[in-house]
């Protein structure tokens, strides 16, 4: 059999082989694919018979849902039932629990790989356990008719609450920022954090928003007409075209941080961490709350505020040329800038990428720079791009770059403009995210790159008319 193989037997004991070579790519098509040959194997299986059994298979503490859920002997409720029998079949298919196990199981080795990720074709990691776990609180509220206060958090509390107690005396820098790369973005085996572990990786984060996000939808819905593979397909799976025609965004991956934030505050995460820490034997110890308190100040900004940043390593970016000089932020400036070349917005993470790193080479051999210039980069498929990033000075605003950051928009917006919701990622989200995380300062100034340097039409004259709206936008440049 191939090395790549998945065996998967049927409840009546054939073996089918569901995928060869390329089963081990630890992506969501991938886990998809899985999940969908699952449901075909066990035709009527209940979603939540399948999501246990695959947060079993993963070696998820079972029992969390009685846990935290309460009772569950409403037997009367037949949504969603069938689940331990099925159970059992999945249990017993030795093969199947391996490939699963391997795919789902979270943990960190010695060398800051991080497991039981996969990558979601938007660009973003997401870790399956707090996910299938977010799903199975859903399921079981709906069978139980049991929706519990914040429940649908209970997840992401987990998770939270496990690495606040680890990590007890990190500094809130060592705390976060654990975003990592793949060895490869269309073949994507191995992930390596890019810093020591800590709080909660982005990962976690992400699995955990979804698991809140799609939990709470579940808890509602007609289990009867619940299919999970088409439920991740719909969420995971679609392309920024077919977004733009769809009204509802909610039940979209790529909207994840937005959607979460509408369903949570720091109150409720605080309550829910403290209740995930129930069953620890350091319950009601004040320094536990004062850390739980402190963890969920930090975390609040990070995520909240902050769009999610495509890092360099997933764009393919070279090395600066040489070392770059470090900013002394918070800085009183942001520069906007379009990059008129390339001049179509770009829709993917894979076009995106690519404007990314012919923009990084046309500055590096074109110009000479030793980097991309800007600080960051919006796409047109919902996200920022880093390029120098928060901490190192930039080459976009000629005689500003050490007191702001340049942000620039891929396309020409001379006669049009880019879509509402990529203007908010800046001019809300990111904006935000660098006040509150302390890189821009609270009464920072927003220029055109053409209030500084003359000799220059950019932002283009649609866009510039936009940001002379936007909040922060100043008519003159005080340096003039
Ligand atoms: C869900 O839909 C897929 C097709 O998208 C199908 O293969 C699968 O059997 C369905 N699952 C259930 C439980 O009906
Ligand atoms: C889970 O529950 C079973 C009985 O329902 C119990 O025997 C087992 O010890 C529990 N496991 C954990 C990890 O609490
Ligand atoms: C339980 O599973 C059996 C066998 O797969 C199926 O015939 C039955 O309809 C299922 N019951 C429910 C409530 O889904
Ligand atoms: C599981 O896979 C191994 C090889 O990896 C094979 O030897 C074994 O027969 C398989 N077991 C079943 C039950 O298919
Ligand atoms: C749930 O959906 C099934 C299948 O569409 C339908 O027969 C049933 O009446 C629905 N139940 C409720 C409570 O709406
Ligand atoms: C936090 O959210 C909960 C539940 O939605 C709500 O009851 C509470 O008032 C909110 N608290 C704040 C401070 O917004
Ligand atoms: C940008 O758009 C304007 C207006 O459509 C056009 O005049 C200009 O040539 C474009 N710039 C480039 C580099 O294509
Ligand atoms: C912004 O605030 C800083 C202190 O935080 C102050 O030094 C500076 O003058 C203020 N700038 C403007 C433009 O108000």
């Amino acid at each position: 059999m191939s090395p790549g193989a998945l065996w998967i037997i049927t409840m009546s004991g054939i073996c089918v082989v569901i995928q060869s070579s390329e089963v081990h790519l630890r992506n969501m098509e991938h886990f998809i694919t899985a999940v969908t040959h699952l449901e075909d194997l066990n035709p009527g299986i209940s979603p939540l018979a399948l999501v246990t059994s695959l947060n079993k298979i993963a070696d998820r503490s079972v029992n969390v849902t009685l846990d935290f859920m309460g009772s569950s002997n409403n037997d009367d409720d037949i949504h969603c039932r069938n689940d331990s029998f099925i159970t059992e079949q999945l249990n017993t298919n030795h093969n199947l629990s391996h490939f699963l196990k391997k795919l789902i199981h979270h943990f960190i080795t010695d060398d800051h790989e991080e497991r039981g990720v996969v990558l979601t074709p938007d660009g973003t990691t997401v870790a399956l356990a707090p996910l299938l776990l977010g799903l199975q609180y859903g399921l079981q509220a709906n069978k139980d008719s049991n929706q519990p206060h914040g429940f649908y958090l209970l997840s992401l509390a987990k998770y939270l609450a496990t690495s606040l107690l680890q990590f007890e005396n990190a500094t809130p820098s060592e705390r976060f920022s654990l975003d990592g790369c793949w060895d490869s973005v269309s073949a994507p085996m191995v992930f390596t954090l890019s810093g020591m572990p800590s709080l909660a990786t982005d990962a976690l984060v992400h699995g955990g928003m979804d698991g809140a996000i799609l939990g709470k939808h579940l808890s509602v819905v007609n289990c009867s007409e619940v299919n999970l593979s088409t439920l991740l397909k719909s969420y995971y799976l679609r392309t920024v075209e077919e977004l733009d025609h769809v009204s509802d965004t909610h039940l979209r991956g790529r909207y994840r941080r937005k959607n979460f934030k509408k369903i949570t505050n720091s109150s409720l995460l605080q309550e829910k961490v403290a209740e995930a820490l129930h069953s620890h034997p350091q319950k009601g110890n004040l320094v536990v709350e004062s850390l739980i308190e402190k963890g969920i100040k930090e975390f609040m900004p990070r995520y909240m505020e902050c769009p999610a940043i495509i890092p360099r390593c997933m764009w393919g970016a070279a090395l600066p040329r040489v070392p770059l000089s470090p900013l002394s932020p918070p800085l009183p400036f942001l520069y906007i800038h379009h990059t008129e070349i390339p001049s179509k917005p770009c829709r993917n993470l894979q076009m995106c990428s690519k404007n990314m790193r012919a923009m990084q080479h046309f500055h590096q051999k074109g110009r000479g720079w030793f980097d991309i210039g800007y600080s960051f980069v919006v796409g047109s498929d919902g996200y920022i791009y880093e390029g120098r990033g928060w901490t190192s000075v930039g080459a976009h605003t000629k005689g500003r770059n050490t007191v702001g950051y340049g942000v620039a928009f891929i396309g020409n917006y001379t006669a049009h403009l880019p879509s509402q919701y990529d203007m908010e990622l800046l001019h809300h989200h990111l904006v935000k995210c660098g006040v509150s995380n302390g890189f821009l300062q609270k009464n920072f100034t927003i220029l055109g790159h053409r209030q500084v340097v003359a000799t220059t039409k950019c932002p283009g004259d649609s866009l510039y008319s936009e940001i002379t709206t936007w909040e922060h936008y100043k008519d003159t440049d005080p340096f003039r």
